[in-house]
C-alpha cells in the first residue's frame, strides 16, 4: 500500500533524487577513551577519506567533530592543504562544526555556546571556513528547544538528528512531516532552524550495512556487476517505501556508522561501489553528495513545511520487541546519571567564563577551555559511558580547572597588586581572599568560605573589618560575611584565624533544635529535618519534603524506568539550628543504610529566597529523589526552565507507575504554581525532576543503576563520587524577566577565591598562602560600567577583537552601543549569514503527555529591528586593543515605546494563571545605593 501511494507521489512530483552522504559518527568517548578512538580509529577514518578525495573527483564526506579533527591536523600537519582544497571544491564538508556533539538535556546555553564556538573557532583559524550551515546533533538522547533557538544565532540554517520520541516520529513519518521549521522563541531565535528527522538511526540503510544479520546487495567486496544492480535496485525500493515520510522528490541517505571508513580496503572498494551505483542509475537519480548538496535543494524546491515550537524531550523508544509499552524506554537516567561530572562541569564554567572575561579584558588574549569543551559530549556530562572513561573526563576536567585557577591568578595578580611602596612589617598571618561578581550590574550577597578556625576576622584594604559569623560545618567552619559588589567587580579582602575570640572576629552561631528557621522575608518550617512549610509575607505554602528511592533493576545509565512505586527513607539522625547576625542554618543528618545524606537549609537576613544544599551518595541499586508533596490541585502547575524557553508540563494519568516517562531535565530551573505564588527552584548544575502524581514532583538527586540498560554501555557502570546539590528557592511572578534575573543571580554568584604561593587562585581556604608582610594590593578593580538589562554572556578575545555575547534579561528593547568600530557576528563567533525565508505552513502539534508546544510561554513580541529585543542574545565583535576601557559598551533602554505583555498561549487555564501573575507580589524594591559609588538606582535586595 505505501509503495503503491509512493509510486503515485513519485509519479506527480518527478524524479528522485537520492543523496548517498559519507559520514562517520566519532563520540569524543564513550566505550573507551576519546584519545583510544583517535589512535585506533578516528585517525584511519581521516587518512582513508583524504586518500580517496585525493584520487577520486566523485567522492565526498561530511565531518561533525572538530576536536578530532583538529587532534589529527596537529600530528599531521601536511594533510591541512588538502583539507582545505577538498572544502573549497565543497566535496569535504563540516557539519555540526563543534568541539564535539554536546548533550542537549544537561547543557545550559553557554556550555553549549563555549563547545560550538571553540570547533567554529578553530575551522575559522586553521581552515578559513567561515561558515557551517548544518547542524549535526545525529546522536544526542532528545532535542532541546534550546538547541534550536542557539542554531538558529549560531546561523545554523539545518538540524538533522536522528533519535525522537517514538509516538513523534510515527506521527511525523505518517503526515510526511519528518522535515519541519523548528522555531523556538527563546534567546530571539526568529527564523528557527529546518529540521530533518532521519528515517530511521544515523547507520546506512541495512543493505549498505556490514552487519552481519542484515543481507548486503553488494554480496562482497569488491562487488562485481550483479552486486552494483542489486544495490541499485535496493536503493530505490528502499526510497519507494520510506519517500513518503519527505515532503520532496529529494531523499537523504547517510552513509556511515560509528567509527566508519577505519579499514582501508572496504573504504576504498565500498565506496567504488557507491561510485558506480551513482554512474550507472538510471530510474532515480542516485549520487554521492554532502549534506549541504541534499539541504540546498530540498530549500530550493518551492516546498512549504510545517513549524514547531515546542521541546523535544524526553525521549522515549520502544524496548525490545514483545515487550508491553511498559518496557518502553524513558531516555530520563541521564539527567541525574553521574552527578558529579555534572556539577564539575557547571563549576569549571563558571570559572571559565570569569576567566575569559579577566584574560580579555586585562590583556585581550585568548583562553580556552577544551577539556570543557569535549565534556558536553553526549556521553560525557550524561554519565553514559564505561567507568575508565569516566575518570579521563574528570582528569581533563581537573586539568582544566587548574589551568583556569592559574591563569585567573597570575591576571588577578598583576591586575590587583600594587608596587611595594612601605617597608614590611610583621603582622598576623593573612590570607588574600579575591571576589568576583560575574554580573556586570551590582550585587549583595551574602558570601561564605571555609575555616578551620570559629575565630576569623575579614578585612579590606582600609583595614576595615567586615562582620561576619562562624557556623560548624563538617570538622570545620563555614565563615559567613555580606558583601555588596559592583558589576564585574573583583575586590582584594583578607582573611586571619585566630585561636581564641578577638575583639573583631566573627560572631559564633548559636546553637539550637528549634525546626523553624527564616528571615523579615520568608520562614522555613521543618519536620523530621525535612521541608515541611514555606511562609512567605503574604502566603504560608504547605510543601512537605520526603526523601525517596526507587529500585533500579529495569534501569540504566540512560533510562530511569520505575518497576515499583518508590519507598520513602531516610531517619533523621541529627538536627542542628544556628542563628546568627548574618545566617541561619538548620542542618539535617539522615541515615540511609551505611550513607550519611547532610541537608542545609542557609537563611540570610537580606534575601527574600533561601539556600538548600543537599549531600547524598546512592549504593547501588537506588535510585534517590528530594520528592515535594503540594496540597494544592490544580493542572498545569509544573515548568521547566532550559535556558531558552520555559514550558508547562503536565501529568498525564497515562504515566502512573511510569514516572521515567514524565520526567524532565533542568538546565535552567523548576518553576511551580502553589495556587498563589510560583515557586522556583535555581540549581547550580543539571539534574532531572519529574511528575510520579497530580500534585507530586521530585528532582533527581543520585543514582546507581543495578544493571545496564541494553543501550551500548554494556556493563553495570559504577560511580564511587557523592554529590551536593545546591539549590537557590524561593518565589517570583512567572515572567521571563523574573525568571532569567533569579537564574542569573545564581548561576553566576560571586566567587571566593584565595591566592596561593605562586600567584595561582584556589577555592580551598586551607591550601590558600598565609603572608605576613603588610599587603600591598588595590582594594578592587572594574571591568566594565553597570548595566541595567544586557548580561554580558561572555567575552572573548578573538583575533585581537573583543567578542561580546549579550543576553537583554528585560522585557524591553535596549539598545548597545560601543565607543570603538564594531559589527555584529553570529552567537557561535563566525560572519552574519542570510539565508533565504523559510516556506511555512502552518503549525505541527505533537502531543504526548500533552507537552505540545502550546504549553511553552511565550515571550513578549517586539516590531522593533534595531538593537536587542528582549531577551534576546546578541554577539558583537569589537575591535581594540590592549586593555578594556570601562565603558567601552554601553546601553540605552527604549522603555515604554515596546512595552510588550507577556502572554501564555492557548492554555486552559490561561484566566486563571494571569490572574494570579497579576496577584503576584511585586519584588521589593532594595536600599538605594550611592549614586556617587556609581550605582544606578535601585536593584533587587539580593
Ligand atoms: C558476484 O559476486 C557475488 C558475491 O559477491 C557472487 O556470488 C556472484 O557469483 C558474482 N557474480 C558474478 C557474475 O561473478
Ligand atoms: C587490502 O588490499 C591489499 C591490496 O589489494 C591486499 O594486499 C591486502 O591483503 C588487503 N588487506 C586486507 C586486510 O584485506
Ligand atoms: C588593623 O585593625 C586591627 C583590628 O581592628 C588592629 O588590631 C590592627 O592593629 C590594625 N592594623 C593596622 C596596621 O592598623
Ligand atoms: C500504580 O501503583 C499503585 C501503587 O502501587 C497501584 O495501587 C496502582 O494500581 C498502580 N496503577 C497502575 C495504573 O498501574
Ligand atoms: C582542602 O585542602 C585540604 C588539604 O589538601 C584537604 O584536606 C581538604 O579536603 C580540601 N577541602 C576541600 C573542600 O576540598
Amino acid at each position: 500500500m505505501l509503495v503503491f501511494l509512493s509510486t503515485l507521489l513519485l509519479g506527480v512530483i518527478g524524479k528522485m533524487n537520492v543523496y548517498m552522504v559519507p559520514h562517520s559518527h566519532n563520540d569524543a568517548g564513550w566505550l573507551e577513551t576519546a584519545e583510544w578512538y583517535y589512535e585506533n580509529k578516528v585517525q584511519y577514518t581521516l587518512d582513508n577519506m583524504l586518500d580517496l578525495l585525493d584520487i577520486r573527483d566523485d567522492v565526498k564526506f561530511v565531518w561533525a567533530e572538530i576536536y578530532y579533527l583538529a587532534r589529527y591536523l596537529s600530528d599531521f600537519p601536511n594533510r591541512k592543504a588538502q583539507v582545505i582544497e577538498f572544502n573549497k571544491q565543497g566535496r569535504f564538508e563540516i557539519v555540526g562544526g563543534g568541539w564535539v556533539q554536546h548533550d542537549e538535556a544537561t547543557v545550559d546555553f553557554e556550555m553549549a555556546i563555549r563547545q560550538t564556538e571553540a570547533g567554529f573557532e578553530y575551522i575559522s583559524r586553521e581552515l578559513g571556513i567561515n561558515n557551517v550551515k548544518i547542524g549535526w546533533q545525529l546522536d544526542p538522547f532528545g532535542h532541546s528547544s534550546l538547541t534550536a533557538a542557539l542554531f538558529d544565532k549560531m546561523g545554523l540554517e539545518v538540524l538533522v538528528f536522528s533519535r525522537i520520541e517514538d509516538s513523534y516520529r510515527l506521527q511525523l513519518q505518517n503526515s510526511s512531516n519528518m522535515e519541519f521549521i523548528w522555531k523556538p522563541q527563546g534567546l530571539g531565535s526568529k527564523k528557527g532552524v529546518f529540521t530533518h528527522v532521519l528515517n530511521d538511526h544515523y547507520y546506512s540503510p541495512g543493505f549498505l550495512t556490514q552487519l552481519p544479520w542484515e543481507t548486503q546487495c553488494y554480496g562482497e567486496l569488491p562487488a562485481n556487476e550483479t552486486g552494483v544492480l542489486n544495490c541499485i535496485q535496493a536503493v530505490e525500493e528502499f526510497v519507494y517505501e520510506t519517500s513518503y515520510k519527505y515532503k520532496t522528490n529529494h531523499q537523504l541517505m547517510l552513509i556511515g556508522a560509528d567509527f566508519y571508513f577505519t579499514d582501508r580496503n572496504f573504504t576504498f572498494q565500498f565506496m567504488d561501489l557507491l561510485a558506480r551505483v551513482s554512474a550507472q542509475s538510471t530510474n532515480m537519480n542516485i549520487k554521492i553528495a554532502t549534506a549541504s548538496e541534499y539541504f540546498d535543494a530540498v530549500l530550493a524546491s518551492e516546498t512549504s513545511f510545517e513549524v514547531f515550537g515546542g521541546d523535544l524531550l524526553p525521549l522515549v523508544s520502544p524496548g525490545y520487541k514483545g515487550q508491553t509499552s511498559y518496557w518502553w524506554k524513558p531516555w530520563t537516567g541521564f539527567y541525574s546519571n553521574k552527578p558529579h561530572i555534572k556539577q564539575v562541569m557547571y563549576d569549571t564554567q563558571k570559572l571559565a567564563r570569569v576567566a575569559e572575561i579577566v584574560k580579555t579584558g586585562w590583556r585581550n588574549e585568548k583562553i580556552m577551555a577544551y577539556e570543557l569543551d569535549m565534556c558536553t559530549h553526549h556521553d560525557a556530562i550524561t554519565g553514559t559511558m564505561r567507568e575508565p572513561v569516566y575518570y579521563d573526563y574528570l582528569q581533563r576536567l581537573e586539568n582544566d580547572q587548574q589551568m583556569l585557577l592559574n591563569q585567573l591568578g597570575l591576571d588577578i595578580n598583576s591586575i590587583m597588586t600594587k608596587q611595594s611602596s612601605s617597608n614590611s612589617q610583621l603582622m598576623v598571618p593573612y590570607k588574600v581572599l579575591f571576589i568576583i561578581n560575574p554580573l556586570n550590574w551590582p550585587v549583595q550577597k551574602t558570601l561564605s568560605f571555609e575555616a578551620s578556625s570559629e575565630f576569623v576576622r575579614i578585612f579590606d584594604t582600609t583595614n576595615q573589618t567586615i562582620p561576619s559569623q562562624t557556623v560548624p560545618y563538617l570538622n570545620n567552619y563555614k565563615a559567613y560575611f555580606v558583601y555588596t559588589l559592583q558589576g564585574l567587580e573583583i575586590r582584594t579582602l583578607f582573611v586571619s584565624e585566630y585561636a581564641n575570640q578577638c575583639s573583631d572576629c566573627s560572631t559564633i552561631s548559636q546553637k539550637n533544635t528549634n525546626q523553624v528557621i527564616g528571615n523579615q522575608y520568608i520562614t522555613i518550617g521543618l519536620d523530621n529535618g525535612l521541608l515541611t512549610s514555606l511562609k512567605t509575607q503574604k502566603n504560608e505554602f504547605f510543601i512537605a519534603g520526603k526523601i525517596v528511592r526507587y529500585d533500579t533493576y529495569m534501569s540504566g545509565c540512560y533510562t530511569f524506568v520505575e518497576t515499583e512505586p518508590a519507598e520513602i527513607i531516610c531517619t533523621l539522625e541529627e538536627f542542628y539550628h544556628y542563628t546568627g547576625p548574618v545566617v541561619e542554618v538548620a542542618e539535617s543528618y539522615f541515615s540511609h543504610g551505611k550513607d550519611t545524606f547532610i541537608q542545609r537549609i542557609i537563611v540570610d537576613k537580606i534575601s527574600d529566597n533561601f539556600i538548600m544544599t543537599f549531600y547524598v551518595y546512592a549504593e547501588r541499586n537506588d535510585d534517590i529523589f528530594y520528592r515535594f508533596y503540594q496540597i494544592y490541585d490544580r493542572t498545569g502547575w509544573f515548568y521547566t526552565f532550559n535556558t531558552a524557553n520555559l514550558q508547562k508540563r503536565y501529568f498525564d494519568f497515562n504515566t502512573l507507575n511510569k514516572t521515567g516517562h514524565n520526567y524532565y531535565p533542568i538546565t535552567g530551573g523548576l518553576v511551580v504554581d502553589l495556587d498563589k505564588e510560583f515557586m522556583y527552584i535555581m540549581p547550580t548544575f543539571a539534574l532531572g525532576a519529574g511528575m510520579p502524581f497530580e500534585n507530586v514532583f521530585e528532582l533527581g538527586l543520585h543514582r546507581h543503576p543495578s544493571y545496564d540498560d541494553g543501550l551500548g554501555v554494556d556493563y553495570y557502570s559504577g560511580d564511587i563520587f557523592p554529590v551536593e546539590h545546591h539549590w537557590m528557592i524561593g518565589f517570583s511572578s512567572l515572567d521571563y524577566n523574573s525568571i532569567w534575573s533569579r537564574f542569573l543571580e545564581y548561576r553566576s554568584s560571586p566567587i571566593v577565591f584565595f591566592n596561593t604561593l605562586n600567584d595561582s587562585l584556589t577555592l580551598n581556604f586551607t591550601l590558600a598562602a598565609e603572608y605576613t608582610s603588610t599587603p600591598e594590593y588595590q582594594p578592587n578593580y572594574i571591568f566594565l560600567n553597570n548595566f541595567d538589562c544586557a548580561y554580558l554572556s561572555s567575552l572573548v578575545s578573538r583575533n585581537g577583537s573583543y567578542v561580546f555575547r549579550v543576553l537583554n534579561k528585560c522585557d524591553h528593547q535596549i539598545k548597545v552601543d560601543f565607543k570603538n568600530e564594531y559589527h555584529e557576528i553570529n552567537a557561535g563567533g563566525l560572519p552574519l549569514t542570510e539565508y533565504k525565508a523559510f516556506d511555512e505552513s502552518g503549525k505541527l502539534e505533537l502531543n504526548t503527555y500533552n507537552n505540545s508546544w502550546k504549553n511553552v510561554m511565550e515571550y513578549p513580541h517586539s516590531s522593533e529591528t534595531d538593537g536587542i529585543r528582549p531577551y534576546e542574545l546578541k554577539t558583537y565583535m569589537v575591535h581594540a586593543t590592549g586593555v578594556m576601557s570601562k565603558d567601552i559598551m554601553t546601553e540605552k533602554i527604549n522603555k515604554g515605546e515596546d512595552s510588550a505583555v507577556m502572554t501564555v498561549l492557548a492554555l486552559a487555564s490561561v484566566v486563571g494563571v494571569m490572574v494570579a501573575v497579576g496577584a503576584l507580589i511585586k519584588y521589593r524594591k532594595g536600599k538605594k545605593f550611592n549614586e556617587e559609588k556609581g550605582l544606578k538606582g535601585e536593584f533587587l535586595e539580593n
